[in-house]
């Protein structure tokens, strides 16, 4: 099967300014991050904030562009491609935002708010864009009464209901979903999450779905990838990785989720510290200074996604480079 996206080696940095007398820096917030997305299937992204999940999606939804790597969607690479080419492409990515009251006009009613793509994107007639608009409040389990009502007059369920409508109106292959649920209540929760997988399986979408919660992502995603500080610390399909957790980094955020089967009981690991800042990162991997597991190449090498056990893993203890006397 051919990927509907691939990127590679991606990155995005920015210059900030540091005060009035200082030099500006650069915060590296994604590094260097590879991976393709299939039809139908779901890649989702976990790790703690601030180490460049929603930064991927904005480059992957083409709302910036990457300072460094390649991004092909659809066979068509889109560094350096034309506005023409851009403008065909960026309907067919579509993205679902955590709070999607921030991203609804409180004084537009919900039926002229789908409509809205199709009357910029395509020359439907005003009565064909109404019934797609209908037709998709049905899709996502609202009623038609609620057509003519405002944003404010939805539930967080409904109104992220109404969010996924909207990114699915004009049709697009792939969905990144950037916290689709974690601003709603556990109940909730499970109600979208199922709509998010039936939609996948009746529009064959690719979904990019990204969430801090690696028990969020255990029942929707094929594959996950773990980030840290803007880079993957392992990637692996989704048996794997909730099975044998290779890298320190994915072992310590699992041992933080709640277990199916409460009977195997794991020790929690805690990190020392917290995450550090993506404008000066540790030197070799950017995981030493919390990683219980550092050795002295640790401090010095940063460690490339080399596969291991199934997976793919960034780890000097799991994938010892030759010479190095390992800790573990
Ligand atoms: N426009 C920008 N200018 C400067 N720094 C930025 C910019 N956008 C993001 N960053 C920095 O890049 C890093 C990654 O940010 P990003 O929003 O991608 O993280 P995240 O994983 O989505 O976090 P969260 O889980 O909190 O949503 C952070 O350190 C952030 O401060
Ligand atoms: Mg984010």
């Amino acid at each position: 099967m051919s990927p509907v996206l691939i990127a590679q080696d991606l990155a995005r940095h920015y210059q900030v300014s540091r005060g009035p007398f200082a030099e500006t820096a650069t915060v590296k917030a994604l590094d260097g991050v590879s991976f393709t997305l299939e039809k139908g299937k779901t890649l989702a992204v976990v790790g703690e904030s601030g180490c460049g999940k929603s930064t991927l999606a904005r480059l992957v939804t083409m709302i910036e562009p990457p300072t460094q790597g390649s991004l092909i969607i659809d066979g068509q690479e889109i560094v350096g491609a034309t506005p023409a080419t851009m403008r065909t492409l960026r309907p067919r990515v579509q993205i679902v935002f955590q709070n999607p009251y921030n991203s609804l006009n409180p004084r537009q009613k919900i039926g002229k708010a789908l409509e809205e793509p199709l009357l910029v994107n395509t020359t439907l007639s005003a009565a064909q864009r109404t019934e797609k608009a209908r037709a998709m409040m049905a899709a996502v389990g609202l009623r038609p009464e609620h057509y003519d009502r405002y944003p404010h007059m939805f539930s967080g369920g409904q109104r992220q209901r109404i969010a996924i409508a909207r990114a699915l109106m004009l049709d697009p292959e792939i969905l990144v979903l950037d916290e689709p649920v974690s601003a709603l209540d556990i109940s909730i929760q499970a109600q979208v999450l199922n709509l998010i997988a039936d939609l996948q399986q009746q529009h064959n979408l690719a979904y990019l779905f990204i969430s801090h919660d690696l028990s969020v992502v255990r029942h929707i995603a094929d594959e996950v990838m773990v980030m840290y500080l803007g880079r993957a610390v392992e990637k692996a399909p989704r048996d794997v990785l909730f099975g044998n957790p290779q890298h320190p980094y994915t072992q310590a955020l699992l041992s933080a989720t709640p277990r199916p089967d409460p009977e195997k009981k794991r020790q929690r690991i805690v990190l020392k510290g917290e995450l550090p800042s993506p404008i000066n990162p540790p030197p070799g991997c950017t995981f030493h200074p919390r990683c219980p597991l550092a050795y002295d190449t640790c401090r010095v090498l940063n460690p490339a996604l080399l596969p291991h056990g199934g997976a793919e893993v960034a780890c000097h203890v799991v994938n010892p480079p030759a010479g190095s006397a390992s800790a573990a």
